[in-house]
């Protein structure tokens, strides 16, 4: 029970704040929303780091000057949470990286549009984050392929780049970023660990013009697509091969110290979990190459490289598992893809990551643990192909050996997908854009500590 005096001060304060929202504050009144004091702590915290000059979104928000012109379109973006970008249904898992903004942060940013968009005094005003050049983690070695250069107007090119770590001792990896060299023709970058005396062997593969060809596959220029006879299986689940090709399985396991998406930031691993790289290792950048632009663009990715600076107590790898068999029919709007795989062992789980094109419409990933509880662990409502973010867990926890993994995606084919490239073709795995791909991935930590030796932190 409220005591009533109490209730009539809280009415008489709503009445005052009736009047001032009628516009009679005053200028120091504790009602009046100003840039300076109340928005930009909340940009600053939130948005600049995408929203600054030369960086992935499309106007700077880090003086009031770049901001006010924007302030209806703020505004509206954050009411609807169209921004900060996060796809993944809060009501399934609890992230660290969740960005979404408070209802009170919401609050203030719509009243200080209603309020007229002041600027306040400049005492208030809190020093302006500040970022290395391109980078959001601040790197302590960067690695970076040399350069390449990717031919004006040519069709999509996945190249493989090998650059020696020169590591000559184990490394432990706790957060990674890869960087572009040219957003315009890095199309994603998948960089992974690969040991030293097996590059020799990649790079001839590679090199190959039939590379990754097989019964089910073929290649024009340097990408893979499924062939048009290869079996087609839309429930993975159904199939003994959970949604990959016969013989190969829906899942395989990769150590992936860095990607770049579209709309994927730097990840950093919760403290205790890191990725070693073992000493002389190479990286292996994978590029999508695609050059809309008229002219060759010269291209230097790169990785950067945070090493843990605390003890490491368990190693991380990933999952990445796929439905490589699906067929998605012309203009259907609403075309249902299984992937199963189980785990061949205990894992910790630290990260899910949803993987589609621009089809892709929804994706959930359901855990069948071997007591036979259902839980459903990812629920991915609203797919978005330009923002492919990682969700990681704020208390990981065990899946065990045995555990099924059940992941089910929707598909948008129609007209009604503003993405689509082309309602009017059956879609297939293909490595283009404007092919599909549908793939889940589970970064995890070995549950067992990494022993004490290695697990000495690294300066
Ligand atoms: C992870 C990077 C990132 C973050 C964080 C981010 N944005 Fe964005 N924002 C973008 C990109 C990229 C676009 C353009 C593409 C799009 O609209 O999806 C965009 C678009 C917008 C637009 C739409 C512009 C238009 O054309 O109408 C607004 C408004 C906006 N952001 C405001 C914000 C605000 C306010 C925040 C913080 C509360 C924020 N953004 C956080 C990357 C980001």
């Amino acid at each position: 029970m409220v005591p009533r005096r109490i209730v009539l001060v809280l009415v008489a304060v709503a009445f005052c704040g009736l009047f001032l929202g009628a516009g009679q504050e005053t200028p120091n009144s504790p009602k009046e929303v100003t840039y300076n004091r109340d928005v930009a702590p909340i940009l600053y915290k939130n948005c600049v780091k995408c929203h600054r000059p030369n960086d992935i979104a499309p106007m700077s928000l880090m003086t009031y000057k770049d901001t006010r012109p924007w302030a209806r379109a703020i505004r509206e973006a954050v009411v609807q949470r169209k921004m900060p970008p996060w796809h993944a249904d809060p009501k399934v898992g609890d992230f660290m990286n969740d960005p979404r903004l408070t209802d009170e942060e919401i609050a203030t940013i719509d009243g200080w549009v209603r309020t007229g968009t002041k600027e306040g005094d400049a005492k208030d005003l809190p020093p302006a984050p500040t970022f290395p050049e391109g980078w959001h983690i601040k790197p302590d070695v960067v690695l970076t392929i040399p350069e390449f250069t990717v031919t004006g107007g040519s069709q999509d090119d996945y190249e493989y780049i090998y650059v020696p770590t020169n590591f000559t001792e184990d490394k432990w990896v706790q957060a990674a970023e890869v960087l572009p060299g040219d957003r315009r023709v890095v199309h994603h970058a998948t960089v992974s660990v690969i040991a030293a005396d097996k590059v020799a062997k990649k790079e001839e593969e590679n090199s190959k013009a039939d590379a990754g060809v097989d019964k089910y596959h073929y290649r024009t220029g340097k990408v893979l697509h499924l062939r048009k006879d290869a079996p087609v299986v839309d429930d993975g689940c159904s199939s003994p091969d959970g949604g990959g090709v016969p013989g190969k399985g829906s899942g395989y396991l990769n150590i992936v110290p860095g990607i770049y998406l579209p709309g994927h930031l730097a990840e950093t691993r919760p403290p205790g979990y890191a990725l070693r790289i073992p000493a002389g290792s190479y990286l292996q950048f994978q590029v999508h190459y695609s050059n809309h632009t008229g002219d060759d663009v010269k291209d230097r990715t790169s990785i950067g490289l945070v090493f843990a600076k605390e003890p490491v107590k368990h190693e991380i790898a990933q999952y990445e598992i796929w439905n490589d068999l699906f067929l998605i029919p012309p203009n259907d709007g609403n075309h249902r893809v299984t992937s199963c795989y189980t785990l061949p062992k205990d894992v910790t789980v630290l990260a899910y990551t949803s993987h589609m094109h621009f089809r892709g419409k929804s994706m959930t990933t359901e855990a069948i643990y071997p007591d036979g509880r259902h839980e459903v662990i990812l629920n991915v409502p609203h797919y978005d192909f330009r923002w492919q973010e990682t969700y990681f867990l704020k208390n990981q926890f065990l899946l065990p050996k045995g555990t099924k993994l059940v992941t089910t995606a929707y598909f948008d084919n129609s007209f009604d997908n503003a993405q689509n490239p082309d309602p009017s073709k059956a879609i297939r795995w293909g490595e283009p854009s404007d092919e599909e791909m549908m793939g889940f991935w589970l970064q995890f930590a070995d549950p067992k500590l990494v022993d004490e030796k290695a697990a000495v932190a690294q300066k």
